[in-house]
């Protein structure tokens, strides 16, 4: 699938044939620096695009809003036409009773049974009442960064604040957190539209893993309850409604990796953008984040470039017929800088921009974020705090990317502060 891929990218970038239509080619030179012309590429040539992996492309934000907000498409992996995928001969030794039913997988009612009561833990009060213990948490790594001379915004901050809070949340025990660490990484690169045999199998061997530790974890919580989400999904009970085990690892493993593998390249990312456009990083400095800003910052970086449906019927868009069972995969990216949407200023970021709030980063309709608005507490408490802590703050070198093309991020961001 790869060599395929990069065959045709060498003979269309070597323009053998101008006349040849575009095609989306994350693996293109350059692209996990800038996705952002490619994107405005297809977006403007292809916007309903067959992908050479098999699977679809929406690229226009107003065909993602009205896709993601259709009831009758799905999310669960049976409904997928695998022939369809290129990826499909890596995926045909899983066992289906393996894969993942976390909400982000399951269609209703199986979703709405367990949103809801995962949904218990995120109402907008207790998120709100756990400001003090993030800003307590932000005010420690920063103090650790004045203290470093020139230091890492990833390692220190960006990384650690989120995957301290929702450990926090959840009540995990302290131990294995770089293995942790490393086996969601591994994870989450199946969410990528190209995959390699590799790590398609780094990824299989790591779920194993981290399911096999979160089902000791749940264990050891069962009879070391306090006060915490995974006691709260433990105990459960909503009009008779349980979830087995198996489902409450899977929303546990959903919340762990959801928890902190976004949010690290909304703090890492938009932190960098800050620093590149330091009229606004001045703004946040003087005046603090604006009520708008930390959307911008999320429309401006799309920390989640892709989120995915399943058609379950032929369906139609700009005169494209979408056949059933094809794998969608929704631009987020490239919806939120969409000029038809966006207007003129679509390629410039604006922390005032009134209808910020519009960006599909967090997806929409039913499988809506479910930690947003803990995301966008974390990222305003960290990045505001940066802004006022360091007055001034110089990029050492060039950033090294985390290689992902969905959850595209970064991996370190060397600064100096003075
Ligand atoms: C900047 C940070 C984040 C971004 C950009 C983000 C983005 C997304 C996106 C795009 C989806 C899929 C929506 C769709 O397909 O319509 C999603 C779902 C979800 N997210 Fe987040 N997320 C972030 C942080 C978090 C955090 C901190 C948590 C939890 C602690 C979380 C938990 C979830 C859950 C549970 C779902 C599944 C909801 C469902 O299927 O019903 N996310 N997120």
């Amino acid at each position: 699938m790869l060599r395929r891929l990069t065959d045709r990218a060498a003979s269309y970038h070597h323009g053998m044939d101008a006349t040849e239509p575009v095609f989306f080619n994350p693996l293109a030179e350059g692209y996990i620096d800038d996705p952002w012309s490619h994107l405005a590429e297809i977006r403007e040539q292809d916007p309903v695009h067959h992908l050479l992996t098999g699977q679809w492309g929406l690229f226009r934000y107003d065909d993602t809003f009205t896709l993601l907000r259709d009831p009758s498409l799905s999310v669960d992996d049976e409904n997928i036409d695998m022939e369809r995928l290129e990826r499909a001969a890596l995926l045909e030794d899983v066992d289906p009773d393996d894969h993942n039913r976390s909400i982000l997988n399951i269609d209703p009612p199986d979703h709405t049974r367990l949103r809801r009561l995962v949904s218990k833990a995120f109402t907008p009060r207790t998120i709100e009442a756990l400001r003090p213990m993030i800003q307590r948490m932000v005010d420690e790594m920063l103090d650790q960064m004045a203290a470093d001379g020139d230091t890492d915004v990833v390692e220190r901050l960006a990384f650690p604040l989120p995957f301290d809070v929702i450990s926090e949340m959840l009540g995990m025990p302290e131990a294995d957190k770089d293995l942790i660490r490393d086996w969601s990484g591994a994870i989450v690169k199946m969410i990528d539209p190209v995959i390699s045999e590799e790590e398609v199998a780094a990824a299989l061997d790591a779920d194993e893993k981290m399911g096999a530790h979160l089902a000791k974890v749940i264990d050891w919580k069962a009879d070391n309850r306090g006060d915490d989400l995974l006691t709260l999904l433990l105990e459960a009970e909503d009009d008779g409604d349980t979830m087995t085990r198996r489902e409450l690892r899977d929303q546990v493993s959903l919340l762990f990796i959801a928890g902190h593998e976004t949010t690290v390249n909304l703090i890492g990312t938009g932190i960098r953008e800050l620093l590149r456009h330091p009229d606004q990083f001045e703004l946040v400095r003087a005046h603090g984040m604006p009520a708008t800003g930390i959307d911008e910052l999320l429309r401006w970086v799309s920390p989640v470039q892709i989120t995915r449906r399943v058609a379950t019927a032929d369906i139609e868009f700009r005169g494209k017929r979408i056949p059933k069972g094809a794998l969608i995969l929704v631009s987020l990216a490239s919806s939120n800088r969409d000029p038809d949407f966006w207007g003129p200023t679509a390629d410039t970021l604006d922390l005032a921009r009134a209808n910020a709030g519009q960006h599909v980063s967090f997806g929409s309709g039913i499988h809506y974020c479910l930690g947003a608005s803990l995301a966008k507490l974390e990222a305003e408490v960290a990045i505001e705090s940066f802004a006022k802590r360091f007055g001034q703050v110089d990029i050492v070198g060039e950033p090294r990317w985390n290689g992902r093309i969905n959850l595209r991020g970064l991996d370190e961001l060397i600064v100096r502060t003075h």
